[in-house]
Order: structure tokens, then sequence, then C-alpha cells
């Protein structure tokens, strides 16, 4: 090996090592292994809970999205696959918000691509909700889940790690401006529409929102495939596609009621 060979090997390990340093004091240079996204900006400090500093200033869907694949901002990067970032056209006038991806989400990278999701499109198709119109996503963007032999079970997130993603999903609803958000499940109803709106008692029913002109919850899909006999879970995904048929009139209403508005 030569001189300057054996220069350039110099500065690059001293640059390795100070990277090494500084991101073993919590800053992240260009550790990131690359299938976990892309690298934090640098000077952006791992798990302080909050995803804002992360935001970029004039987002796009696809901005958006490039920048919560390197998203740290709290302690789920390190047990999920990936960042699920939400999925659907930029012009979605509905917006459905679950809880946080599924092992399946986890592995493909997709929100609501496992059973919840195929029992969503069924009843989306039930009630005559066009899917191009829709936009999905959660409130928490990684898997959390506890080892239960060799299975993965899903685990609730807590509400510092729900505060910590909270900024990916407003700048969501801020790009798309969808024209009703639904929330599936308490979590994501607890998350939006605050403690006070009780799903069960609640469901479908509309309530004001800075969000958007409608915004509402139902039940999360994996509740109805948790029901205990086929019978129930007829039931519910009847009540389910109920719901989502109050929330499609909705959506067919609102241009006449936006125009009687401006009027
Ligand atoms: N459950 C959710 O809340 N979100 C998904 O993406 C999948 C299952
Ligand atoms: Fe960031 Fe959200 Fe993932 Fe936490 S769950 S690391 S805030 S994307």
């Amino acid at each position: 090996m030569g001189c300057g060979a054996g220069a350039t090997v110099a500065v690059v390990a001293l640059v390795w090592v100070v990277a090494v340093t500084v991101d073993v004091a919590g800053v992240s240079l260009f550790l990131q292994p690359p299938w976990r996204g892309q690298c934090l900006a640098p000077g952006v400090i791992r798990e302080r809970g909050d995803a804002a500093p992360l935001v970029p200033s004039r987002p796009t869907l696809k901005k958006l999205r490039i920048a919560a694949a390197g998203c740290q901002a709290c302690d789920l990067w390190r047990t999920g696959t990936q960042t699920v970032f939400g999925e659907g056209k930029q012009t979605s006038t509905v917006m459905f918000v679950g809880e946080q991806p599924g092992n399946q989400e986890d592995l493909r990278g997709k929100p609501f691509v496992g059973p919840a999701g195929a029992l969503l499109d069924k009843a989306l198709v039930e009630a005559g909700i066009d899917r191009n119109e829709v936009y999905v996503t959660n409130v928490v963007k990684h898997f959390k889940w506890e080892p239960r032999g060799k299975r993965r079970i899903h685990k609730k997130p807590n509400a510092s790690e729900i505060k910590a993603c909270r900024p990916w999903l407003d700048a969501e609803i801020n790009v798309i401006k969808p024209r009703v958000i639904v929330c599936l499940g308490s979590t994501a109803a607890q998350a939006i529409l605050g403690p006070k709106f009780k799903v069960s008692a609640m469901r479908a029913t509309f309530v004001p929102s800075p969000l958007a002109p409608f915004v509402t919850a139902t039940v999360h899909p994996s509740s109805i495939l948790r029901a205990p006999s086929h019978d129930q879970r007829r039931a519910e995904m009847a009540k389910f596609i109920a719901d989502l048929k109050k929330i499609r009139k909705a959506i067919d209403s609102e241009p006449a009621m936006a125009a009687a508005r401006r009027r």
C-alpha cells in the first residue's frame, strides 16, 4: 500500500471513529443501516419523543415518506422493521387512521395489507366507497410488539409514543386535506377526537374538528376479526358496513353542503 492510500485509510478511519463517538452520544450522523431508510439529518437527537424536527418545511407526501423512513423520535424504531407510512393518493377525500402497523404491515412496509386491511377493503366495497379516494395511515408508524414463542404479538403504543409520532399524522392531514377523517378503533379516536369520544357509544357520529369537515370514528377492523363466533363476526361486520355507508353519505352530500355554505 502506498503512502497516499495509507493516508486515505487513516482519514476514513478517523471520520468513522468520530461518527461512532457522536452516535454513541445519541446523535445519528450516518450510522443508520441502509435497510432502515434514510439517515437522520445531522444534529437530530434520537428518541427525544418528538418527530416534529424531521418534518420537512414544505412537505409533499413523497418528502414526508422519505423523512419518516429515517425517524427515530421514539424507541419503536428499534423493534419495528421499518417505518410504515400512510398510503393513498394526495388527492384522497377520505382518510382512515388506524392504531399502528401489524405484523404483516411491518414486514411489507405498507399499512392495512394484513387481515384487518383485507376486511377494511371488503367493507369499503360493500359501502360503495372508492378505494382510490381513500388514504390509509396510522397514529403510530412503527410496529410495537412483544415475543410470544415464535410470534410477535401486537402491543398497544403508549401515550409518549403516540405523541412522538403525531407530527407525521398532522403533516399527512395538512398535505392531503381530506374531507373526511375516520378513526379506526379507540387508540386513533382518543388521539384525534380526545378522551371524551367513546367509540362503542358514538361510532359514526360526526364531531366538530379543525382537522376536516367530517371527523368520526368507528371500530377497528381487527376487533371484528377477534369476535368470538362466526355469527358475532357477521353481525359486527354488518354494523361496520353500516357505519361506512353513513360516512359515504356524508362524503356524497359534502359538495352540496360546501356549495350551500358559499351561497
Ligand atoms: N392495524 C392497524 O391499525 N393498522 C394497520 O396498518 C394494520 C392493522
Ligand atoms: Fe418515529 Fe413514529 Fe417510528 Fe416513533 S413510531 S420512531 S415517532 S415513526
